[in-house]
């Protein structure tokens, strides 16, 4: 990854977070359930907004610029933050192990977002839920309202429905 990816973005993000995001994370979390994958974990971002009764949750992310800022909102959850490696293409995941894949403001900057949703319904269980989250440029709390519903899919095939 690059100087932007590793040093800039993570502090841009966590910079501008627009006010309004935080009743959307809220929104979209208030239905995880079981055991819970979050896909491109950021600096975590979203881990304020878990219910209380959440208190561990797999990760992938695969910039270390992101992974380094999001220790001090990690410490401070108390929880317990299983970080898998991001290898390429294919999480080092077995096949139906999650049954909640959480995923918010990845597919706008992820290169390969049909590989990332191939990857969630792989890894989702059978009945399990994915609950994404995205927002369009310019990144403004009005983008975020309109396009940051959220999405829970029932997983009925080995397809997800994005
Ligand atoms: C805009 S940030 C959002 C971070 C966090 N989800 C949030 O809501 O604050 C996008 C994140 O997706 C990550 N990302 C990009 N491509 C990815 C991929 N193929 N798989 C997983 N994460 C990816 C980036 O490294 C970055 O941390």
């Amino acid at each position: 990854m690059g100087f932007y990816a590793e040093r800039i973005f993570p502090w841009i993000l966590d910079a501008t977070e627009p006010p309004g995001l935080a009743d959307i994370r809220r929104e979209v979390l208030s239905g995880v359930r079981g055991r819970i994958l979050e896909v491109g974990f950021g600096t975590g971002g979203n881990l304020p907004y878990y219910p209380s009764e959440v208190r561990k949750l797999t990760v992938i992310e695969p910039s270390g610029g992101m992974k380094r800022r999001a220790a001090k909102r990690i410490a401070n959850w108390g929880g317990e933050i299983e970080s898998v490696p991001f290898d390429g293409p294919i999480w080092p995941l077995p096949d139906a192990s999650f049954d909640t894949v959480v995923m918010t403001l990845v597919l706008c900057s992820a290169s390969d977002p049909a590989g990332v949703l191939s990857e969630i319904a792989r890894v989702l269980k059978p009945g399990g839920h994915y609950i994404s989250s995205n927002m369009s440029p310019p990144r403004t709390p009005q983008s975020c309202a309109t396009s940051s519903v959220s999405t829970a899919s029932t997983k009925s095939s080995p397809a997800v429905a994005a």
